[in-house]
């Protein structure tokens, strides 16, 4: 990419997507289109048809989607299916019908590789085993959405490429206790507590192990592989470290300050024991990817949406 280059977002009011317009921004580039959804409804096939035939942008970072935790999948399964196939499919058809040079970035998930794998999750599991119920409409679009990248790429040459991001937390994040992900919950069931100096129950005992990806951190993954990277190999973006939920529950503690009870309800299930994503691809390909520690993105994250200061902590 170029510093004039015409650079689309789609999905640029998201976690990712806002983060990709920032480090666009901080790294120069000056010619950056985010149409929202009611601007550019990425369901309608004539907008999106419109939006390539007269637009022709050089570079698109597909990071829009319907995206939940496991509440909103389990409740809407059949619209996380339909939306996230069709968005992704009316603009590869889209780029090969009206702007066949476009490069584009579609963002897939490390949330939908098999239910069981072996550790550290690398890419060749894509498709190598039975779903996680729970997911199974979001799962099969995105995946859908990562076959459609390569067959495109295949039979018409477009220029697309899939990467795999794990769960991330950031500026921006939606903090939806019944429908968010893991970490977002975490920090708003934090502050929460320490505003109505209420106790916090976790489940389990706090033994499996999770990752969490500070979003600036993929968004500079995504921008350097735009730049970097052309292969019909989907990319995973996770941060090659994790913690256990009780780590995770101790920082927390530590920087939001909180003084307040933690209980372990230990009758309540503690899930899959680890979940890690292998990143040997991407550190192949982006040698200095260094992602931040646990602890300085959740300081960047409370900052930025919660007014946390260093001295004075969450207003
Ligand atoms: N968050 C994670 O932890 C995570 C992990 C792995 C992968 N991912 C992937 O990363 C991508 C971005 O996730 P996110 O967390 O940033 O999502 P998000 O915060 O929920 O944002 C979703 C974005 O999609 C846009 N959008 C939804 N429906 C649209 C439509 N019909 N037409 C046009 N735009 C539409 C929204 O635009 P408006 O606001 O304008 O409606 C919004 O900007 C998704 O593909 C997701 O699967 C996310």
């Amino acid at each position: 990419m170029q510093t004039d280059s015409k650079i689309s977002v789609f999905g640029g009011t998201g976690l990712v997507g806002s983060s990709i317009i920032r480090e666009l921004k901080k790294q120069g580039y000056l010619n950056i289109d985010a149409p929202r959804s009611n601007e550019l409804n990425l369901l309608d096939k004539l907008q999106v048809d419109e939006y390539f035939k007269t637009k022709e942008p050089e570079f698109v970072f597909m990071v829009a989607g319907l995206v939940g935790g496991i509440y909103g999948n389990s409740k809407r399964p059949a619209d996380f299916l339909y939306q996230n196939s069709i968005m992704i499919l009316n603009i590869l058809e889209a780029i090969k019908n009206f702007s066949p040079k476009t490069k584009i970035l579609f963002t897939g998930s490390t949330c939908i590789y098999p239910k069981e794998n072996p550790q550290p999750i690398n890419e060749d599991r894509f498709m190598a085993g039975r779903l996680e119920e729970t997911n199974k409409g979001y799962a099969v679009a995105k995946g859908l959405g990562v076959v459609a990248c390569q067959l495109y790429r295949q039979q018409y040459n477009i220029n697309a490429i899939a990467l795999m991001p794990t769960n991330m937390y950031g500026p921006n994040d939606t903090y939806d206790l019944e429908n968010g992900h893991m970490i977002p919950s975490l920090i708003k069931k934090f502050v929460e507590a320490k505003k109505n100096k209420s106790p916090l129950t976790f489940w389990g005992t706090g033994t499996p192990r999770r990752e969490a990806l500070y979003v600036d951190d993929t968004a500079d993954a995504c921008i350097y592989l735009m730049n970097n990277y052309n292969e019909a190999e989907i990319v995973n973006i996770g941060t090659g470290f994790d913690y256990s939920i009780k780590e995770f529950i101790t920082i927390l503690e530590e920087v939001i300050d909180y003084k307040g009870e933690i209980i372990w309800d230990t009758t309540k299930p503690d899930g899959t024991l680890e979940k890690r994503t292998d990143i040997t691809r991407l550190k192949s390909i982006m040698p200095d990817f260094s992602p931040r520690s646990f602890k300085d993105g959740l300081r960047e994250t409370l900052k930025a949406d919660f007014g946390w200061e260093e001295e004075n902590g969450v207003k």
